[in-house]
């Protein structure tokens, strides 16, 4: 596996690399949900990039940038065992030189969900991983549904911006307890964690209304909302029922086009999980 830190180096070498391109854009600190994009990328391409860098752009004044967890030694150990290619790790000079201005902003879906609390996160999305395809022109790039709206809006994107690569959305990987993998967990107290598992307790729920029958999200959204108030630890931003495609709120559920997507707070830690009915496209 290379190592490389420069957009000139990703260039001469991918191009010599025969074959399809696959790219895995990560922020590091690699748990088994980034593993399962990369072995999806692997069996899908000749040559598996994964990229591991934490983009200040997308983070908001006062969140976690400086405390998001990173090991790159431990990651690129990760990634060698999985027989990755390239390892793409550049630094903030790299990506964003003197004298950068532009920016990538996806309307109306990068300002509803998690777009209400964390403002300017998706433009910062967008624009690294927009980079990130200038960069790698990847003939496939892969992502996780537990980030479910950043697929919407990174499908949107690719779409609108005639990029040629093709988006594939991958299940969420979950702990044996049901709590999906995140690289934010390491921030939790065991008895957050406990409480934590409420979220996917409470989408477990909503599955089981749904698949009895229940189309009202007024009744999905209530349940959830019940499994959540189970622990006072837990506080919650969101709990939302909207369409994949347009993220629009829906009065009732279409079985063929519905993410049910939740955000919590358990003390300064921000979780997110989801439920989808339906497929990713644009
Ligand atoms: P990061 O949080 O490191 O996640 C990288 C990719 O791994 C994302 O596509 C995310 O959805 C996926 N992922 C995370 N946890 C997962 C899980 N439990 N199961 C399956 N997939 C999971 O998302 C980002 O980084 C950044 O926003 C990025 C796209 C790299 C742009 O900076």
């Amino acid at each position: 596996m290379k190592i490389i830190t420069t957009n000139a180096g990703v260039r001469r070498l991918l191009d010599r690399s025969p074959g399809r391109i696959g790219l895995v854009p990560t922020m590091g600190y690699l748990h088994q949900g980034h593993l399962s994009l990369v072995k999806a990328c692997k069996r899908e391409n000749q040559t598996t990039v994964v990229s591991v860098f934490v983009n200040p752009t997308q983070f908001a004044a006062g969140e976690d940038l400086n405390r998001y967890p990173r090991d790159l030694p431990r990651d690129a150990r990760l990634l060698k065992k999985e027989k990755v290619d390239l390892l793409f790790a550049p630094n903030e000079k790299e990506m964003y030189p003197t004298g950068f201005l532009t920016h990538v902003r996806v309307d109306r879906l990068g300002e509803v969900l998690c777009g209400v609390s964390r403002p300017g996160h998706f433009q910062g999305v967008a624009t690294v991983v927009a980079k990130l395809l200038n960069i790698v022109r990847p003939d496939r790039v892969y992502f996780g549904q537990k980030d479910a709206q950043q697929a919407v809006i990174i499908s949107r994107m690719v779409c609108d911006l005639n990029i040629h690569t093709r988006i594939r959305v991958l299940p969420t990987v979950r702990d044996a307890d049901g709590l999906a993998l995140s690289s934010r967990n390491v921030y939790l107290t065991p008895a957050q964690r406990q409480a934590a598992l409420n979220l996917p307790g409470g989408l477990q729920v909503a599955k089981r209304l749904i698949a009895g029958g229940e189309r009202r999200s007024a009744a999905i959204r209530r349940a959830i909302a019940g499994e959540l108030d189970r622990s006072p630890l837990i506080r919650s931003e969101y709990i939302a029922v909207v369409s994949l495609d347009r993220l629009e709120e829906l009065d009732r559920i279409d079985p063929d086009n519905t993410l049910v997507a939740c955000a919590i707070r358990v003390g300064a830690t921000r979780l997110i999980d989801n439920l989808i009915l339906g497929d990713h496209s644009c």
